[in-house]
């Protein structure tokens, strides 16, 4: 009876002992081997392995099931070892002539060369604008705020009505608003969501929004039709001044760096009473005076101020119970200090070498 026959039958029947079961496994190898020598085409090879592997007829999953299952007690692990081996050994030259039998057919073939390394898989990183924005994010939920999102096409009412900019006050053409009908615009901040966040929820309520804002205005280093914006506010009882300016130096001690300081400047819009500029000290000399700040030592990154007790008539807050401060800021803005970019236009071109600065 030929190796290949015995496979079929159990050591029991073939009254194996440890010698019989050395020598029935050196067989199968060299009979293994006597083959391999005749596989040179990758099909050759690939009939080698299912007549050796292959899970139903495969000559080890034979000797696997008729011989190593059913092995008497004390010959199991010397066959467990020596199936294991030869199939270990059987495996990996299959697979290295398999390989090897590829790669000849594609050298055959005249103009392809597969030494040359595949096409790189560009991968996309976050845009500084994402980052900046997830950064806020987390600084603000940190201090217990929701995020609140509105809309980008907005009434002329939520842009400004509510806000408290009375009709042809001037404060609506600084904001350089387009238009789309008599009544329906894009909106020019993202100021509009305080009145539709008052609307939705009763106090206490602390929100941060981003999104996109449009103004009128050409494109250049500074500007950009399009841009982005970030607001928070919050409205409860008690809320003071001091805790605007709490808020919003933690804000930008998190933001730019512990040695960051913030000053108030008054200023004013319809829609914050008392209002105030913030400035920053200057990031890029520390309050020294460079180019950048103008030699004023600062630099003004945002808007801000108790929310105007006029905006609580709109949504039917008491005006006498509740008070709250508003700020906002424009993301590019704050990326472009962050980051030390030249020009706005940088982040509106998509050019991926720009993009992929930023982690
Ligand atoms: N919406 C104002 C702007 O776009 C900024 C601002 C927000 C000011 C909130 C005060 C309070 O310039």
């Amino acid at each position: 009876m030929s190796v290949t026959e015995q496979t079929a039958q159990s050591l029991v029947d073939l009254g194996a002992d440890a010698a019989l079961v050395e020598k029935l496994y050196a067989e199968l190898g060299e009979l293994f081997d006597g083959e391999l020598a005749q596989a040179a085409s990758a099909e050759q090879v690939r009939a080698l392995r299912d007549r050796w592997l292959g899970r139903k007829q495969g000559l080890l999953t034979a000797t696997n099931d008729s011989w190593l299952k059913t092995a008497p007690r004390d010959l199991k692990p010397a066959v467990g070892r020596l199936q294991n081996k030869l199939k270990a050994r059987v495996e990996e030259i299959v697979e290295q002539r398999g390989r090897a039998a590829a790669a000849a057919v594609v050298r055959a073939e005249p103009g392809i060369d597969i030494t040359l390394p595949g096409p790189e898989r560009v991968i996309g990183a976050r845009h500084p604008v994402r980052i900046v924005r997830e950064e806020i994010e987390h600084i603000f939920r940190g201090l217990g705020y929701s995020v609140f999102d509105g809309p980008e096409i907005e009434s002329d009412y939520y842009n400004f009505e509510a806000l408290n900019f009375p009709d042809n006050h001037p404060a609506r053409d600084a904001m350089d608003t387009i238009f789309l009908t008599k009544t329906m615009l894009l909106r020019t901040h993202t100021s509009p969501c305080q009145i539709r966040a008052m609307e939705k929820t009763r106090p206490p309520l602390r929100y941060v929004v981003f999104g996109k804002c449009y103004r009128h205005d050409a494109p250049d280093a500074t500007h950009s039709p399009m841009f982005h914006q970030f607001e928070a506010f919050a409205v409860d009882e008690n809320i003071s001044f001091c805790d605007l300016k709490g808020t919003l130096e933690h804000f930008t001690r998190q933001f730019f760096g512990a040695s960051v300081r913030a000053r108030f400047r008054p200023s004013f819009f319809p829609f914050t009473e008392p209002s105030a500029e913030v400035d920053i000290s200057c990031i890029f000399c520390d309050g020294r005076g460079c180019r950048k700040c103008k030699q004023s030592g600062y630099i003004e990154i945002l808007g801000s101020g108790m929310i105007d007790p006029a905006l609580y008539g709109y949504v039917n807050y008491d005006p006498e119970r509740y008070s709250g401060f508003a700020f906002g800021c424009g993301l590019e803005r704050l990326a472009i200090l962050k980051y030390g970019v030249e020009d706005i236009q940088l982040f509106f071109q998509g050019d991926a070498r720009f993009l992929r600065q930023f982690r």
